[in-house]
């Protein structure tokens, strides 16, 4: 049966990291009263973490996207739950919780600067780059890990395991 194993970024490695981007993006996004757009459901922890983390003022919103399946991707992305806002003209930051593939990430791009905010960030906890298929800028990484799946904080295996406080590998897969 899968569960959760080895610990591979504990709590204490979590809030440190999380407290540098906070400082990075207050000091990029000054006064520009960005939106942080928060991606559902992975990212919903590391977004109340991270704008805990900001000492300027913002806006937050949420939008989900479905794309994965049983932890396999199924390149198929779609809106869910849309924004309840427009981001016209706005300084947005995409708030996501994982890029592996870089399929949703793309995608929710490519949406999201349809509707012309003026900038448009991405800000990712962890990074899984040996197993990117398509080219995707990010601006601000947390971490960077091997290609292991991943619960806690956030993460889940069918539904399971996003409680945990820190981010384990999945065992038994
Ligand atoms: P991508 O489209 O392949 O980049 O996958 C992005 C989505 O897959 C993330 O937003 C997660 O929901 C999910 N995902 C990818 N790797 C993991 C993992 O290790 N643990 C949990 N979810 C993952
Ligand atoms: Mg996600």
């Amino acid at each position: 049966m899968a569960q959760p194993g080895r610990v591979i970024i504990s709590q204490a490695e979590l809030q440190e990291r999380i407290a540098e981007l906070g400082a990075e993006l207050s000091r990029d996004l000054g006064h520009d009263r960005p939106i942080l757009v928060g991606v559902l459901q992975g990212a919903f922890l590391f977004m109340a973490d991270l704008i805990r983390a900001m000492s300027i003022d913002l806006t937050t919103d949420f939008i989900g996207v479905a794309s994965y399946a049983g932890g396999k991707t199924s390149g198929q992305v779609r809106i869910v739950s849309d924004l309840s806002m427009s981001i016209e003209g706005r300084h947005v930051v995409v708030v996501e919780d994982i890029v592996d593939t870089g399929l949703t990430l793309s995608y929710l791009k490519r949406a999201l600067e349809a509707r012309h905010p003026r900038t448009l960030r991405v800000c990712v906890l962890v990074d899984k780059i040996e197993r990117r298929k398509v080219d995707v800028a990010v601006d601000y990484v947390g971490f960077t890990i091997p290609n292991v799946f991943v619960v806690g904080y956030g993460f889940d295996h069918e539904g399971l395991y996003r409680n945990l406080p820190y981010l384990a590998c999945l065992d038994g897969v």
